[in-house]
């Protein structure tokens, strides 16, 4: 078969600064509008699955006074959004350092019964102390032992999703047996982290079970990322880096004896414009209606610390700290778009996509960076973000897609109806049991 490009899509756009522009309705019921528009335009785009970020607190303080009141928990918006699409995925991220693994496999699981087979977990290991206050006053777990305890979640969670197989349901009105209970499958996990008895009551999934999504890049991460994800999101400010990271999950995956290396989908950043003049317009408009204040405060949950410069001068280098323990991946990227910019308010515009890359032009133009990433051992695909203005998202799909089509890069409509079947992944064997 064909290589198919993957495209996924930012389900929240970020919240501060586009709600200022006077065509957008700031009002709740103005975002839950938005949203459904938001999954309904994707899905007419033929793209793989909305992505629902999330890092369980709301951001530090010095962003509070900017962000609109978007942050909706991601599986129930995702559940509402299920019921008014048909075809599209609907990714997640799920903490396996702050929500315990039976909730996470009931939740995850019942979302992906009542999609249709439809859903992702972005599996993530918490960083940030807001979120580690929300749960306990231990304070953030160090981080490689987020991976430690990740480790031992995934194993819960999916032995949990796996509790019942292809003939455990027997369904006999005769006799008024539901299911075979020999052939329930009980957890029993007593772990150094986790004890869960299970089973969670519930039958296989459509897809066999939700799809792993992983976003590990430090040394520890990436190793998980080779070992459990099916997708791999990752930020790459340039196409020879992102060639990179691919070279290196590749090899690890090979290493630790996968068949199927994970599918790989860097973040990118567009602005379209039928034409360069239009693109270059809705750039300016893009950064007239950035907020380079909430941008300095939500840097500082990775320890970027540009408060107090001059937005108009050079990066301080003391904006960086000279160690971390917790962030590496990310400062090592914002060290690199630092380097780039000439003033701090460039260097803020540039991280509305985290340390991601950017696109700006005209469809054959996107498009053409599309195709050259995908062709060149780059990445599989992309999670799309766009600049949150009226529009963009719209420009994309009527005008970015076609192109995509015509180069016989991208699916003219949905051959299946699981996100497994969009991603060409294969079903797993059920756990325990040899494929
Ligand atoms: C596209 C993308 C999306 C991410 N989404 C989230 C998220 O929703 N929540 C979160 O806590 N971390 C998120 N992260 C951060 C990663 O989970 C991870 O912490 C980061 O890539 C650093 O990896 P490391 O811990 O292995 O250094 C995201 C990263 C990328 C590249």
């Amino acid at each position: 078969m064909t290589r198919q490009l993957h495209l996924l899509l930012f389900g929240n756009t970020r919240s501060a600064g586009p709600w200022r522009h006077p065509d957008i309705d700031h009002t709740t019921a103005g975002v839950r509008r938005a949203l459904i528009e938001r999954a309904r335009t994707a899905e007419r785009g033929g793209l793989d699955a909305l992505f629902f970020a999330d890092g369980l607190n709301f951001g530090p303080p010095a962003t509070w006074a900017y962000k609109t009141t978007e942050d909706f928990e991601p599986l129930t918006t995702a559940a509402a959004l299920s019921s008014v699409t048909e075809h599209i995925g609907l990714v997640l991220t799920g903490s396996a350092t702050l929500a315990h693994p039976f909730h996470l496999a009931r939740q995850f699981l019942s979302l992906d019964h009542l999609s249709g087979g439809r859903t992702g977990w972005n599996l993530v290991t918490s960083f940030a102390a807001a979120a580690a206050d929300n749960f306990s006053a231990r304070g953030v777990v160090d981080h490689d032992e987020r991976y430690r305890i990740a480790e031992e979640a995934i194993d819960v969670v999916t032995n949990l999703w796996d509790g019942w197989g292809e003939d455990t349901i027997v369904a006999d009105r005769q006799a008024g047996v539901f299911n075979d209970v020999s052939k329930i499958h009980v957890t029993e996990h007593h772990g150094r982290y986790f004890d869960v008895k299970g089973p969670i009551g519930a039958a296989r999934s459509p897809q066999g079970r939700p799809v792993i999504f992983q976003a590990g890049s430090s040394s520890a991460g990436s190793a998980f990322a080779a070992r459990h994800a099916e997708v791999i999101f990752t930020g790459q400010g340039n196409r020879a880096r992102a060639a990179d990271f691919y070279r290196q999950i590749h090899a690890k995956a090979l290493a630790v004896g996968r068949r199927t290396p994970p599918l790989i989908t860097p973040s990118l950043r567009f602005i379209v414009g039928s034409t360069e003049d239009e693109a270059a317009r809705a750039e300016r408009t893009a950064y007239e209606h950035f907020s380079p204040e909430y941008q300095a405060g939500w840097l500082l949950e990775v320890d970027v610390d540009v408060t107090g410069a001059d937005l108009d001068g050079p990066v301080p280098s003391s904006a960086f700290p000279a160690t971390t323990q917790t962030h590496q991946t990310a400062l090592a990227g914002y060290r690199a778009l630092a380097a780039e910019a000439t003033t701090v308010r460039e260097f803020l515009y540039r991280t509305v996509n985290g340390w991601g890359a950017q696109v700006i032009g005209t469809p054959e133009r996107i498009a053409d960076d599309i195709e050259e990433w995908f062709h060149t051992g780059a990445s599989d695909g992309f999670v799309l973000s766009d600049s949150g203005l009226p529009g963009q998202l719209d420009l994309f799909v009527d005008q970015v897609v076609p192109v995509l089509r015509k180069r016989g890069l991208f699916r003219h409509e949905y051959a299946g109806a699981t996100l497994r079947s969009h991603l060409g992944l294969e079903v797993p064997a059920r756990f325990g049991v040899q494929a």
